[in-house]
């Protein structure tokens, strides 16, 4: 298997505050990975600053290419999607548009489409409610949102910061598949 995202002796802050303390990991290409930790362990810090979203200092390498100076945009256009924490919708903007961003630094256009409706079928109660503004859908339609503006990149690397939460069991296993 070959190795897709390799971090080395990473640390993080805030301000003066450091949240990471030389962390180190490695995750191979088509694996499922988990971080587990206790409440401010660093999950999410870890999370936002493989995307640079948070000073860090350490090694980050993604694909063999060093991204530890790359801006969270740049990031991105490497095939990272994040599903932040709490449910990352554009609350004001409908469904579907929701999707449409999710494509957005992507350059082949025309297969946006097809890629909207395969997120239809794996997620059919976002088709009923396509021009329903996000921030009135449920949390669990919410987070399947989320994940599926995620897939919307089409991604070689998805980071999900726990995605199952606040979830009932029966959602978080479609969601999961
Ligand atoms: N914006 C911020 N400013 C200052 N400190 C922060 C900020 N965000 C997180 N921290 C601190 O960084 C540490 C790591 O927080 P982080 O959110 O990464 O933890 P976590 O493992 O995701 O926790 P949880 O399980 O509660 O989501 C905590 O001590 C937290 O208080
Ligand atoms: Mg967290």
């Amino acid at each position: 298997m070959t190795t897709m995202l390799n971090v080395k002796d990473l640390r993080a802050y805030y301000g003066q505050v450091q949240a990471l303390h030389g962390l180190s990991f490695s995750l191979n290409e088509g694996s499922l990975t988990t971080l587990l930790g206790a409440n401010g362990a660093g999950k999410t810090t870890t999370l936002r600053a493989i995307c640079n979203m948070v000073r860090s200092t350490g090694a980050i390498e993604f694909e063999g290419k060093p991204i530890g100076t790359r801006s969270t945009e740049n990031v991105v256009r490497l095939g990272i999607a994040h599903v932040p924490q709490g449910r990352g919708t554009f609350t004001n903007m409908t469904v579907e548009e929701n999707l449409q961003l999710g494509a957005i630094s992507r350059a082949d256009k025309k297969a946006i489409g097809a890629d909207i409706e395969r997120m239809y079928e794996h997620f059919p109660v976002l088709k009923q409610r396509y021009t329903q503004q996000a921030g009135t859908l449920s949390g669990g339609e919410q987070q399947m949102l989320a994940v599926a503006r995620a897939l919307m990149l089409r991604p070689r690397l998805m980071l999900l910061d726990e995605p199952s939460f606040g979830l009932a069991p029966l959602i978080v296993r479609d969601l999961f598949r």
